[in-house]
């Protein structure tokens, strides 16, 4: 059956570890010199509304990795719904490419695409979550501290599309996920409700002090998000409280981990102390979007093969 990679909490627990197992697999096999074809001859086409470093070179490093092949289009390429609509472009690519990664301005566009596609859809980044990162994340934390279960992971900011998807990270995972947010940044309700009702452990709250308390992870992300340019100004009053700085980090644990999905800016969300300093694994971060997103290629194709 065709699965998609649109939300960390469509997957079960299970799911997920076979994910992370298969990422763990594919970064010990790069790290020792082999390139294992598991999509030999496969495209995956990647739309891109908005900017991109680290998930565009990822998913293109990663497909040529793997032995396949990846069709980078521009934002202006396609122009998703205005030039022809979401679904005319999925029933076009479709019979094209064997994978889609998608970075959309809305998710709706996201559901649109999976709907329409009969291949899977790979959420590289929509106005609601950013699934790829965070399961990246949980990755690179597990892989620091062994297990997921039982950590507790602080995020100051926004309550975006980052926050989104570690409330449904926590969903599936043993880990504690608390928020620290202005008023009226809250994260999305539908999201929280369902990941409480799956049993999420996470705390939402306006005290920075309350979030970072003993926290073995310090996580944060920008203030405007792409899309929100015209409110950054706003922004940096409204956020000023919530900067991840040396002074906030003393509320977390001593040997607490400092990351953020990146682009950064230093001297906004973060200081450049804080960022640069030996608590931060922003670029182990930063690599394990490829071992993570190879994974997440591997297994949804495998999933094709399953029910062929
Ligand atoms: N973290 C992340 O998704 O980076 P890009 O926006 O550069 O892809
Ligand atoms: N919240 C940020 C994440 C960037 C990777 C944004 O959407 O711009």
């Amino acid at each position: 059956m065709k699965r998609d990679f649109i939300a960390i909490a469509d997957l079960t627990r299970e799911e997920l570890e076979e994910i992370l197992g298969l990422a763990e697999r594919l970064k010990r096999e790069l790290k020792s010199g082999q390139r294992t074809p598991l999509v030999a001859g496969k495209t995956l086409a990647m739309i891109f509304e908005k900017p991109s470093l680290r998930t565009r070179v990822t998913f293109q490093v990663g497909m040529t990795q793997l032995g396949g092949y990846a069709v980078y289009l521009t934002p202006t390429d396609i122009r998703l719904g205005e030039r022809e609509t979401v679904a005319d472009i999925a029933r076009n690519l479709d019979r094209l490419v064997d994978f889609i990664m998608a970075r959309t301005m809305s998710h709706a566009s996201q559901l649109e695409l999976a709907k329409y596609a009969s291949v899977p859809i790979i959420n590289g980044l929509s106005d609601l979550l950013h699934p790829c990162q965070v399961l990246s994340d949980c990755f690179t934390v597990r892989e620091r501290r062994g297990s997921l279960d039982g950590q507790r992971i602080a995020f100051l900011g926004d309550g975006n599309n980052m926050a989104n998807s570690w409330i449904g990270a926590a969903a599936r995972f043993g880990f504690r996920f608390a928020l620290a947010c202005p008023k009226g940044y809250e994260p999305d309700a539908g999201v929280l409700q369902a990941a409480r009702e799956d049993g999420a452990d996470v705390l939402v709250t306006n005290d920075p002090g309350e979030a970072l308390d003993g926290a073995d992870v310090a996580y944060t992300d920008v203030w405007a998000s792409m899309g929100q340019e015209e409110e950054a100004e706003e922004r940096k009053q409204v956020f000023a409280p919530f900067q991840l700085n040396a002074k906030a980090m003393k509320a977390a644990k001593s040997d607490a981990l400092v990351m953020h999905c990146l682009p950064a800016h230093r001297g906004e969300e973060v200081t450049a102390e804080v960022i640069d300093g030996p608590a931060s694994i922003i670029f182990d971060q930063a690599e394990n979007r490829l071992h993570v997103q190879k994974a997440i290629l591997v297994w949804l194709n495998d999933q094709l093969l399953r029910s062929a």
